[in-house]
């Protein structure tokens, strides 16, 4: 696969590279990041390698990532060329409840906002960034449709919201004749599979393009973290001040134990390993990459350019494998043996996205002569 292999988002006419260009780390406001001259070059060199998708946020370095996103696309004259993603939810002015959130209002003022810093007149795609716990999902999906028909966005999507919210929008969107959601934006990595009990089955079922965000786990799979004690020791986002996750589990250490194996095995670093990995999970359009340096870039951009082994992969696989719990593991393979009288169907999903999970106790042969005493 190579960047200009484009592919569709989901099931719109948009195309968009495999790899997207992730601006959290446009400014250096967070306290990590890269300054204006570091940001530059990793926008000509996305865009030099064919790149075409750029995903940035109102809130990312409180408002500055977006302005670098604008300016560069101006100064290269690219507008026609990129599809620009951004996002609105979080709060904007501090004592102001409607500044911040997924209500009309919010929505409104965050894009105005946004089409300043971004100097341009429409987006190509339009994300609630998370789910605020309360706006009803009629009324953020008839604004969205409105702000498609008035011409100021092109698509729509949702990042971090629960499967149920996005999949009872989508339903409603078809029946009543409104936009439909191109796109989810979600976390996806070795080390963070969950999205695949609920996420990526109703994604597909839906038509749902996926752009995973985090597919290293914030640098975390890259391999340059070393235990230390119960935490972690290396030098990079995980470790400074601007850390909010805790990456350094005992799991997790686990998972990273088997990539760097795999990793040697196969002669690649490991980030381009974890990245490739997430790019090519059934469901999956654009990862969104994220770099602070160029040398980050380069092996990213590198990264999906090989195809990993199959025995290494199931090796991934199985070591990331999701925890089996209620009720998905009714919907493993050895339960669902049960349910087909012990043979083998090839079902309509396109991925079977349970086989990984870790298995519930093995069927017994099935007893045919019992079960059909029962009936
Ligand atoms: N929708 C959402 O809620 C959401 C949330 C987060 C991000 N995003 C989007 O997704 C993009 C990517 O997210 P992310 O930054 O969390 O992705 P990530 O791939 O998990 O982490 C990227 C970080 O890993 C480190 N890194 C990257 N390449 C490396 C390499 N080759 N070797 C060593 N370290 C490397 C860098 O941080 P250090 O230099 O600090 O180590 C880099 O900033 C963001 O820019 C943003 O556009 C969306």
């Amino acid at each position: 696969m190579k960047l200009t292999d484009y592919t569709t988002l989901g099931r719109t006419g948009l195309r968009v590279s495999p790899l997207c260009l992730g601006t959290m780390t446009f400014g250096t406001e967070w306290g990590f990041g890269a300054d204006e001259k570091v940001s530059r070059d990793q926008f000509d060199r996305y865009l030099g390698a064919g790149g075409n998708f750029i995903d940035t946020a109102d809130a990312y370095t409180n408002g500055h990532s977006e302005e670098l996103v604008g300016k560069f696309v101006a100064e290269a004259k690219a507008r026609d060329r990129v599809v620009i993603a951004t996002k609105f939810t979080f709060g904007a002015q501090p004592g102001n409840p409607n500044a911040g959130g997924n209500g009309r209002k919010n929505i409104y003022r965050a894009l105005e906002g946004s089409l300043r810093r971004l100097k341009t007149d429409y987006l190509d795609l339009y994300y609630l960034h998370a789910w605020d716990t309360m706006t009803p999902v009629e009324e953020v999906l008839s604004t969205l449709t409105d702000l498609v028909r008035e011409g100021k966005i092109r698509y729509f999507g949702m990042s971090d919201t629960p499967a149920w919210y996005f999949s009872r929008m989508q339903t409603l969107a078809e029946k009543e004749g409104k936009e439909r959601i191109a796109t989810l934006q979600l976390e996806y990595s070795l080390v963070e599979r969950s999205i695949e009990r609920e996420h990526i089955p109703a994604a597909q079922e839906l038509g749902i393009g996926l752009c995973p965000w985090g597919p290293l786990s914030g640098g975390f799979l890259s391999g340059k973290y070393t235990r230390e004690g119960s935490s972690g020791r290396g030098e990079g986002r995980l470790t400074g001040p601007g850390s909010i996750w805790n990456k350094f589990t005992e799991r997790n250490w686990r998972i990273l134990d088997a990539l760097l194996m795999v990793a040697k095995e196969a002669g690649k670093p490991p980030a381009q390993i974890a990245m490739n990995w997430a790019a090519t999970q059934p469901g999956v359009t654009s990862v969104i990459l994220g770099a602070t340096k160029m040398s980050q870039l380069e092996d990213t951009l590198a990264a999906v350019e090989f195809t990993i082994p199959g025995e290494l992969r199931k090796r991934l696989d199985e070591a990331s494998a999701p925890e089996s719990i209620h009720p998905y593991n009714f919907y493993a393979p050895a339960m669902q043996a049960r349910v087909s009288g012990g043979t083998t169907v090839q079902g309509w999903r396109p991925a079977p996205m349970y086989e990984g999970a870790k298995a519930a106790p093995a069927a017994p042969p099935p007893d045919r002569k019992a079960a059909a005493s029962e009936r």
